[in-house]
């Protein structure tokens, strides 16, 4: 048999550059209509080159709308004007989302020549001494990024960033906080609430125009020129624009398409090229794991979408409950009992389809919120796949309007300040 690999491996005339800057990780040079919001940032930490103190700053903006990539960007160029004479320490709180895993994290990530502290085993009170210590040795002013921070929040709660804010009050510190929901800041606390959100800068999503833009921008200097066809250019816009103007979706469309193209020996990359580039991305691992989940649990998983779509702030388990007995209804199935209901939105939340989070209304006691993970769109429509959904017309969805009062009350209360009298 002959060398399988052979084939591909030749020289190809349509490649001039460095495909892998097309990857995701990659942050290019230039940020086409991202102007503004490049330059707002580097106004809020301008402070910092002139020796003063950098307000806080919360970004905002739906995902691939260039948030990430601008923040490494520009705190680059910051660290290059200051001739790296800055702590910049970026951390993902999808990963680290912890009060304590941060800690640590951030403890060893100081410049301050101190050998690094164990992962485990330390009491967070000495970590938080230690991290200061380093923070004030390390003699640097330090900017602290935490990207998805609302996935800090959800997990562990306000306190986990009221701790960070006291700790950067008494250094040298700024935070950059950037998330795609926008609506976690009204679960913070007041305290926290006002320091985390000095600046804000809004990052809107992207249209068809402007993807085509930055698509254009990105395969220049890699891509000989006409390998892609305008068509092609055009559709990889037009589905990132579709997905709430996503220029992550529109490169990794644009970037597989050219892959399979160039595998296949073809001499341009056409527009079918990218909608079998469309096809396998989208039979992706969500899609499958909830076309393997049991009926129930796709009602549950469907409830939580409708209720979300509803009323993103009270999507909580009682209200997903009577949502999820309605489509019961609807669909001729037998609901099933709370607890057993408790039991599947666990096991969504271990699956990662969902996530929860027990947070306190003050005097209007606990209550636990449901959200699901990624596109609601996406969740509902490979649900909605199942033959079982076949006449699902849409069940009439309930609003606890009297929660709705408690929780505005509680907002409210929370915005006069008075919640430590809780
Ligand atoms: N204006 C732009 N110009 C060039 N590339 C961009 C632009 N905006 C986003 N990208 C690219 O799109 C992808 C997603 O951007 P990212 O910053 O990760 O988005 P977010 O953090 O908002 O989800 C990254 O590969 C990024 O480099
Ligand atoms: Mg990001």
């Amino acid at each position: 048999m002959d060398n399988p690999f052979i084939k591909y491996n030749k020289s190809n005339d349509y490649v001039v550059g460095d495909l892998k800057k097309l990857s995701s990780s990659y942050i290019p040079d230039n940020f086409p209509h991202r102007e503004k919001q490049i330059d707002s940032i580097a106004r809020v930490l301008s402070s910092i080159v002139t020796g003063g103190l950098s307000s806080n700053l919360l970004l905002y903006g739906k995902s691939g709308s260039g948030k990430t990539s601008s923040v490494i960007y520009v705190t680059g160029m910051l660290k290059e004007t200051l001739k790296g004479n800055i702590n910049i320490i970026y951390i993902n709180c999808e990963i680290y989302d912890s009060q304590y895993s941060i800690l640590v994290y951030l403890t060893n990530a100081i410049n301050s020549g101190d050998a690094p502290i164990p992962i485990l085993g330390l009491p967070q009170d000495k970590i938080y001494f230690e991290l200061v210590k380093r923070l004030n040795k390390s003699g640097r002013y330090t900017v602290i990024i935490l990207d998805e921070i609302d996935k800090l929040i959800q997990k562990s709660g306000s306190d986990a960033l009221y701790v960070l804010l006291k700790i950067m009050a008494d250094s040298n510190t700024s935070l950059i906080g950037i998330t795609n929901d926008a609506s976690f800041v009204n679960a913070l606390d007041a305290r926290v609430q006002s320091r985390l959100n000095q600046e804000s800068i809004i990052f809107p999503p992207y249209n068809a125009m402007e993807l085509r833009d930055i698509l254009n921008f990105r395969v220049s200097g890699i891509i000989k020129d006409g390998f892609i066809t305008e068509a092609s250019i055009n559709l990889c816009a037009a589905l990132g624009a579709q997905e709430h103007g996503d220029a992550r979706k529109s490169i990794d469309l644009l970037r597989i398409a050219i892959d399979s193209a160039l595998k296949d020996g073809k001499d341009c990359v056409t527009i079918d090229d990218v909608y079998l580039a469309r096809d396998r991305f989208e039979m992706n691992v969500l899609k499958e794991s909830i076309r393997t989940l049991p009926i129930h649990s796709k009602m549950v998983l469907l409830s939580a979408c409708l209720t979300q779509e509803t009323d993103a702030d009270l999507s909580v388990t009682g209200e997903i409950y009577e949502n999820y007995g309605n489509i019961c209804t609807e669909l001729g199935f037998q609901p099933l009992t709370m607890r057993r209901i408790s039991d599947l939105l666990s096991d969504l939340e271990d699956t990662g389809l969902l996530t929860t989070n027990t947070r306190s209304l003050g005097r209007y006691g606990r209550m636990k919120f449901i959200r699901v993970m990624g596109s609601i769109q996406n969740v509902k429509g490979y649900t909605l796949e199942d033959p079982a959904f076949v006449n699902f017309q849409g069940s009439k969805i309930v609003r606890q309007s009297k929660l709705r009062t408690n929780f505005d009350a509680y907002v409210e209360t929370y915005k006069n300040g008075d919640f430590d009298n809780k």
